[in-house]
C-alpha cells in the first residue's frame, strides 16, 4: 500500500517516535509498502510537498525532539471556507500521490480537520498528540508525560530559589482550555495554589491561601496557573468585554502576580514555563506509548478501519471513530480524583472557603 503521514499542529515530544514506528510497522508487514512523509502538516498536502521514507531515515528518530516532517497550524474554519479551494487541492495531492491512507497526527483541530477529509471521502487514520491530553475518547495523549515532567521540574527549580529570596512564584504552564498538564506538574511539583481553566478562581482566595502557605513555607508560596484559567468576574463579562481586556495582552499571571504582590507587599514573580513545556527528547513512557500507537495505526491501516483515530482506552490501545471524537474535548471534571487528591493535599484551586 501507499501511505502518507503527517504532522499538523503544534509539536509534541514523541512525533518521531510515532512516524518511526509507523514506516517500521508497514515494511515490515510488505517492504513494498511505500510511505510518503508529507512536509509541514496539511500545508504540504496543498503544496504537494513530500518525500520518500525508509527504514534509514528512521533509525535513531525514537529520541528526538519535535517534529522531522515539521508542522503547521490549521485554521479549520478558513480551511472550511475553502477559499482557495485547499480541501480540494489536499483532495487532488493524494489522489496524484495513489495514497491508500493518510496518518495524521496532531491535537483537537487536526482531528477536525481530518474527520472533514474523512467524510470527503479519503481514508484517514488519525494519532493522538498533545501535550494537553485533551483529546476526546483516549485516556492520554502522547508527549503529555514528557511535558509533565518538564512542568514540574520547572516548578520544583522555582521553589528553590523562592525559597532563599522569600518569594512568591507564579509558574504559568501551557494549557488554553484543559487544565491537565498545570493540575498533574502542580501536584507533582507540590504546588499551594493550582489555578486550571475550568474552575475559575476568586483572585482574593488565591492571596489569603498564598499568605497561609508563605507562613507554613517559611516565607514563600508557589502559584501554579494554565495559561488559560479565568478569575469568576471574568467568567462573567460580555463577549467585547472579554475582547477587551484580552486586547490588554497581559496573561493571567502576570495579572494575578501583581494582585498578590500589592495585597500582601511581598514579591510577586511571574515565570512562563512556554514552549521548554514541548521541546527535547521525549521521556521512556512517551517512547512507549508512541511506539504503541503507532503500530497500532498500521494495524488499523492493514485491516481497512479508516475514519479512525487511535487511543488509549482504560490501559489498552484501541481506536475511535473521527466522527464521534471529532470537535469534542476532553476537560478536567470538577469532581476528578485528582483535584480531590490535591485538595487533601492541602493545595487550594482559588475558591473561597464558606466557614
Ligand atoms: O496545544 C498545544 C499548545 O502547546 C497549548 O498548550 C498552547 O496554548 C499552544 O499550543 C501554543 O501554541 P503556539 O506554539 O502556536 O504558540
Amino acid at each position: 500500500m501507499k501511505v502518507g503521514i503527517l504532522t499538523s499542529g503544534g509539536d509534541c515530544q514523541g512525533l518521531n517516535a510515532v512516524i518511526r514506528a509507523i514506516v517500521l510497522g508497514l515494511k515490515d508487514a510488505d517492504k513494498d509498502n511505500i510511505i510518503y512523509g508529507i512536509t509541514n502538516g496539511y500545508r504540504g498536502l496543498i503544496d504537494l510537498e513530500y518525500s520518500e521514507l525508509n527504514a534509514d531515515d528512521v533509525r535513531g528518530v525514537i529520541s528526538d525532539g519535535g517534529s522531522m516532517l515539521h508542522s503547521s497550524r490549521t485554521m479549520f474554519k478558513k480551511m472550511l471556507e475553502n477559499e482557495h479551494n485547499e480541501i480540494e487541492r489536499i483532495k487532488q495531492s493524494y489522489k496524484q500521490l495513489e495514497l491508500d491512507c493518510l496518518f495524521t497526527l496532531g491535537g483537537a483541530g487536526t482531528h477536525k480537520m481530518a474527520n472533514l477529509l474523512s467524510m470527503e471521502g479519503l481514508n484517514i487514520i488519525g494519532l493522538p498528540k498533545t501535550i494537553d491530553n485533551d483529546i476526546f475518547g483516549t485516556d492520554i495523549t502522547f508527549g503529555f508525560t514528557t511535558a509533565v515532567g518538564i512542568a514540574s521540574e520547572c516548578i520544583e527549580r522555582i521553589r528553590t530559589t523562592a525559597r532563599s529570596h522569600y518569594r512568591v512564584f507564579v509558574v504559568e504552564i501551557m494549557g488554553n482550555k484543559a487544565g491537565w498538564l498545570t493540575l498533574n506538574a502542580g501536584i507533582a511539583g507540590g504546588a499551594d495554589v493550582i489555578l486550571i481553566p475550568e474552575m475559575p478562581y476568586d483572585p482574593d482566595a488565591v492571596v489569603s491561601h498564598v499568605q497561609e502557605s508563605i507562613e507554613h513555607n517559611d516565607g514563600y508560596a508557589i502559584v501554579a496557573i494554565a495559561e488559560g484559567a479565568k478569575t469568576i468576574a471574568e467568567t462573567k463579562l460580555s463577549k467585547s468585554e472579554r475582547e477587551t481586556y484580552a486586547s490588554s495582552g497581559r496573561s493571567a499571571s502576570t495579572v494575578l502576580s501583581e494582585y498578590i504582590s500589592q495585597k500582601l507587599e511581598v514579591d510577586s514573580r511571574v515565570f512562563v514555563a512556554g514552549h521548554l513545556q514541548r521541546g527535547g527528547d521525549p521521556c521512556a513512557f512517551d517512547k512507549v506509548l508512541c511506539s504503541q500507537l503507532g503500530i497500532m495505526a498500521t494495524h488499523l491501516a492493514l485491516s481497512g478501519k479508516f475514519g479512525t483515530t487511535v487511543s488509549v482506552s482504560h490501559g489498552r490501545i484501541s481506536y475511535n471513530m473521527l466522527s464521534e471524537i471529532a470537535g469534542k474535548a476532553k476537560l478536567v471534571p470538577k469532581n476528578h480524583q485528582l483535584i480531590n487528591t490535591a485538595k487533601a493535599l492541602g493545595v487550594s484551586f482559588g475558591k473561597s472557603v464558606k466557614k
